[in-house]
């Protein structure tokens, strides 16, 4: 259990998060598996899988490769559609007493604002992560978030939906040219802050089977494979955004990475792939990085987000 000696919180519009490590959409589900380990409330939130209008049964299998340093995934969007999901997941993540950022993904821009109109009501809810960025769709035109029109066009569908009831994060993708200019789109269009990033998009060929890994062709990498990257795209975005939060993620397995994150300009981290080698990964980054923040001199977390950027470093004493 953490104390409180440090503060570590983090907001994004409205919702305020005690703690800054987050489970990151997709590695567990809606956190049954996790609560095994730890409780829920000792993390800053939730993110659920994305969730579809429809259940949706996923892509074939092979779905999932091992990678140098990172892992490929190609789920395709499983999940128990949005009425299962109200019915049985929210009241169970209320119960738990956490914080709870529900992400949605649609195949069009009106579906998304019907998953915005189904949460608006919802009790329980601190955030909207509108997931404009997952990889392992048929179309590659529906990865909105690759194209700058069609990423605005959902935040603004979601926000009209919304009001200003919830606060909208939006889910970017690193595989375009200009992330600034997509992150500019979608915080003009109302989002309060972005996920920063989602997978690469990938390939693993089998050279005994001489075909692609995956049933679905290509997936998703995660993992430490991808973390500078991840550390570019949030550098590049809090320098042009500096007030905009942003949830760092991509291949965070320790303290020292979750902080790295920080010093780029990220308010809070997620950590997705780790959890599957170690179940308590969360509980420990977010351990390691409080220590971290008191060993370097920070009295709370806000004074570290994007560190990194500040010119003239000799105002304070850096230790180490
Ligand atoms: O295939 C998947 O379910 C992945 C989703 C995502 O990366 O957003």
């Amino acid at each position: 259990m953490m104390t409180d000696d440090i503060d570590l919180s983090a907001s994004f519009g409205s919702a305020w998060f005690p703690w800054p490590v987050f489970t990151a959409s997709g590695c567990a589900s809606s956190g049954k598996e996790l609560a095994q380990f730890f409780p829920l409330r000792e993390i800053g939130a939730v993110v659920t899988k994305s969730i579809s209008i429809k259940a949706r049964s996923g892509r074939p299998t092979p779905r999932m490769a091992e990678t140098p340093s990172g892992m490929l995934n190609s789920i395709g969007l499983q999940g128990p559609g949005i009425d299962s999901f109200l019915e049985n997941d929210i009241p169970w993540l209320v119960a738990q007493n956490t914080r709870i950022i529900v992400s949605i993904s649609g195949e069009t821009v009106d579906e998304f604002s019907v998953l915005a109109r189904r949460l608006r009501s919802v009790r329980g809810i601190c955030a909207v992560e509108v997931n404009i960025s997952c990889p392992n769709v048929e179309n590659r035109g529906l990865v909105f978030a690759c194209d700058p029109e069609a990423s605005r066009s959902v935040i603004e569908g979601v926000r009209r939906t919304l009001g200003g009831d919830l606060p909208i994060i939006a889910k970017l993708s690193p595989d375009v040219t200009d992330i600034v200019h997509i992150a500019r789109g979608v915080v003009d269009a109302g989002a309060d802050g972005l996920s920063l990033i989602n997978t690469l998009l990938g390939m693993v060929i089998n050279t005994d089977t001489l075909r692609p890994h995956l049933a679905g062709k290509t997936g998703g990498l995660s993992g430490p494979a991808i973390r500078p990257v991840a550390v570019r795209a949030v550098y590049q975005v809090h320098a042009a955004l500096p007030e905009v939060p942003i949830v760092g993620m991509g291949g965070v397995r320790s303290g020292r990475d979750a902080f790295e994150m920080i010093l780029a300009g990220a308010s809070a981290v997620a950590v997705g792939t780790a959890s599957f080698g170690n179940p308590r990964a969360l509980l420990d980054i977010q351990n390691e990085l409080k220590s971290l923040l008191k060993e370097k001199g920070f009295s709370s977390l806000k004074e570290a987000v994007g560190f990194a950027h500040r010119v003239d470093r000799t105002q304070r004493e850096v230790k180490g």
